[in-house]
Formats: C-alpha cells, structure tokens, sequence
C-alpha cells in the first residue's frame, strides 16, 4: 500500500521554525514505521534524523509522536495508521533536529533518584533471595526502557522544567519495593521536593504512553501512598 508520512522537520542551525514536509512510501500493514522512516532516510532523503537502534522495542531509542501518541517506531504497524499519518517530535524538550530531542534533563532527573540498589548487609554467603511476592512488588517497574514516552505525555513536563517527571518515578518505585534496598528514605527525600512526586495530578497520560504496559500512574500512587504512610 502507499502511505504519506507527515513529518515535522527542523534543524535550527537552518529553519527560523519547525515545518511539515510529505513523504510517500510504498509498505506492507506489517511493515514497521521505523521500516518507513528507514525507506525515506535510505532512499529519499539522508538528512531525516531520527534516534533508532534495537529496532526491536526494546534500547527505548526511537520514541516519537504518531498521529499524536507517543509511541515506539519500531512497535507500531504501518496497518495501525492507514495511509497517512503524522510524525513529530515527544513535546516537552528542545529539539535538536527533526524527530531528536535533547534528553539532557530527562536523564538527570532518572539519575537523581538514584536509580540502583543501595544494599544493606548481604545475608551472608550465596544468593540473597527473595519470596516470589517480595520479587513480584516491583517486577512492573522492572520494565521501564527510558524511553521518555510517558515522561514527554505528562502535561506537567510541559510546562515545568523542575518537575521529576513519571519514568524517574518508576525507576524510584523499583528499587523502593524492593526487599534488599536501604535507600528508601533517601529517595523520598528526593521524591519530596517541590518538583517531586506529588506533583502528579494522575492525568494517566503517562500510562496510555508506556510502549511497554507499565501501570506508571498506579506506580506513582503507591510511591506517594509509602511517603505518606512513612511520614504518619
Ligand atoms: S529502536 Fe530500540 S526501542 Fe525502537
């Protein structure tokens, strides 16, 4: 089938603003967007930029707005747009060019929680294990590709800088559940500054975005339930 790929362009190193320029190319309803985006790039036009690398959901590289959802290149089905359909950039960052963005900010914000296990005394020799339940308490969470979709869907994020932003959330909620981790009360401190979790209006933007089906808003509520509970 043919099908027009509406893709919003800037480089500002040239354009005095962001434009939309048409693209035709020929796929199959299983062919991928990233395959289009890669025909277009391959054969048409070299100067397309665009972040991909797995191409199989999961280095979380080539989030991008379709048809106004974020959503992964290479995980959305040229059958699930019909013949035309427009491509823009994730909102709430500078765009560096075209469909890249700078994810300067985002990564800071993931590396502010702290984002690995700060473990207590390990119980001796062997493996530290855990109940089934106990490893089940963040295996959602474990998920998460930082990928920026849910993130860049949160209308916080568009308009407050500071603001932690969903996927650091989760990332604090993997390793807050987690049995073997004493930086609970570490990352709550983080997690309660002004730009902190309770920012969240639980819009549920940010769980419609997950490429990956994390319930990122009931992560976020648990996080701030254990907050609230601790400071009772
Ligand atoms: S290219 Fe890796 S997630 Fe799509």
């Amino acid at each position: 089938m043919e099908v027009t790929l509406r893709i919003k362009r800037y480089n500002p190193e040239t354009d005095v603003k962001p434009y939309f320029k048409e693209y035709t190319v020929e796929a199959e309803p299983t062919d991928r967007i990233l395959d289009a985006l890669n025909q277009i790039k391959w054969y048409q036009d070299g100067s397309l930029t665009y972040r991909r690398s797995c191409a199989h959901g999961i280095c979380g590289s080539d989030a991008m707005r379709i048809n106004g959802r974020n959503r992964l290149a290479c995980k959305m089905l040229m059958g699930e747009i019909g013949r035309r359909a427009t491509i823009e950039p994730l909102m709430g960052f500078t765009v560096i060019k075209d469909l890249v963005i700078d994810l300067e900010d985002f990564f800071a914000s993931y590396r502010s929680i702290k984002p690995y296990l700060i473990a207590g005394e390990a119980p001796g020799a062997g493996e530290w294990l855990q109940t089934p339940e106990e490893r089940d308490r963040f295996e959602d969470t474990t998920k998460c590709i930082l990928c920026a979709s849910c993130t860049t869907a949160c209308p916080i994020t568009w308009t407050n800088e500071e603001w932690i932003g969903p996927a650091a959330i989760v990332n604090a909620h993997r390793f807050i559940f987690d049995s073997r981790d004493t930086g609970t009360v570490e990352r709550f401190h983080i997690l309660n500054q002004r730009s902190g979790v309770f920012r969240c209006r639980t819009v549920f933007n940010c769980t419609d975005a997950c490429p990956r089906g994390i319930q990122v808003t009931k992560a976020i509520e648990e996080v701030k339930r254990a907050m609230l509970l601790e400071q009772a």
